[in-house]
């Protein structure tokens, strides 16, 4: 992390894990466990727990984010969200393009740029996915598909936007497996991100941008990973469900 050039963030993605008492029950642990944080604190939770999360952390440092949003407006879109439904009941920031969406979803680099610019016309704080397969790692392209991703998904984001965007870089490899990328991979890769963005804007915009790591970060592999350069928080599955260890994660990048 470089703490004077940019924000380090800890988000947590609870993917589709949490009934609303269940949710409500781990916000009121963590907000005390949040509140000496010295990074951002962002909670990414199921629809159904937005309206509670945001009114839960009012007055609190936490902010509150979706996972996904739909890029139109409003219309014939069933079973979507759209940005100003988010931003309308307090909701600040909105993961987009995560492996599992592109996976199991169809969600495609044109769908993520369409995203991406949908949420960021909302006033909303995109945390955009990207991360090769294994098999991509395996055949050495790993730098052409997360450079390919970044030019694709970023497409037509002015450098004032991109400043407010948060890219996580996700080997899909290492995501909810177990399998952590070591902080050698993971640093070279944030770091190609930040050379990308360098080369689409300038280095001082580069240099702005908030890049996470994630797949299987936890409290035992977070300290080594967030001591990287380019490395300026993470974003947090499984280990976003427990309080006691969202709250190391905080602790260590908070350092
Ligand atoms: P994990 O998930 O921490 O459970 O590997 C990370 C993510 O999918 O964002």
């Amino acid at each position: 992390m470089n703490k004077e050039l940019r924000q380090a963030v800890i988000a947590g993605n609870w993917k589709m894990n949490k009934t609303r008492p269940e949710a409500k029950a781990l916000i009121e642990e963590l907000i005390p466990i949040a509140e000496k944080a010295n990074c951002g604190v962002v909670i990414c939770v199921p629809f159904t727990n937005l309206e509670t999360a945001v009114e839960l952390t009012k007055g609190t440092n936490i902010k509150v984010g979706a996972e996904n949003v739909h890029f139109e407006k409003s219309g014939a879109f069933t079973g979507e969200i759209s940005a100003d439904m988010l931003t309308e009941i307090g909701v600040e920031y909105v993961i987009i393009g995560h492996s599992e969406r592109r996976q199991y979803f169809g969600e495609t680099d044109e769908t993520v740029n369409k995203r991406t610019k949908s949420a960021l016309a909302a006033g909303l704080k995109p945390i955009v996915c990207v991360g090769e397969l294994l098999w991509e790692r395996e055949c050495n392209i790993t730098e052409e598909v997360v450079a390919r991703q970044i030019k694709l998904d970023l497409f037509d984001v002015s450098a004032e936007d991109v400043k407010k965007t948060i890219i996580a870089y996700e080997p899909v490899w290492a995501i909810g497996t177990g399998k952590v990328a070591t902080a050698e991979q993971a640093e070279e890769v944030c770091k190609l991100i930040r050379d990308t963005l360098a080369k689409l804007y300038d280095k001082e915009t580069a240099d702005a941008v908030t890049i996470q790591y994630g797949g299987s970060m936890n409290p035992k592999n977070a300290a080594e990973l967030l001591a990287q350069e380019d490395v300026d928080g993470g974003l947090i599955g499984g280990a976003s469900l427990k309080a006691a260890d969202f709250g190391v994660l905080l602790d260590e990048a908070s350092k």
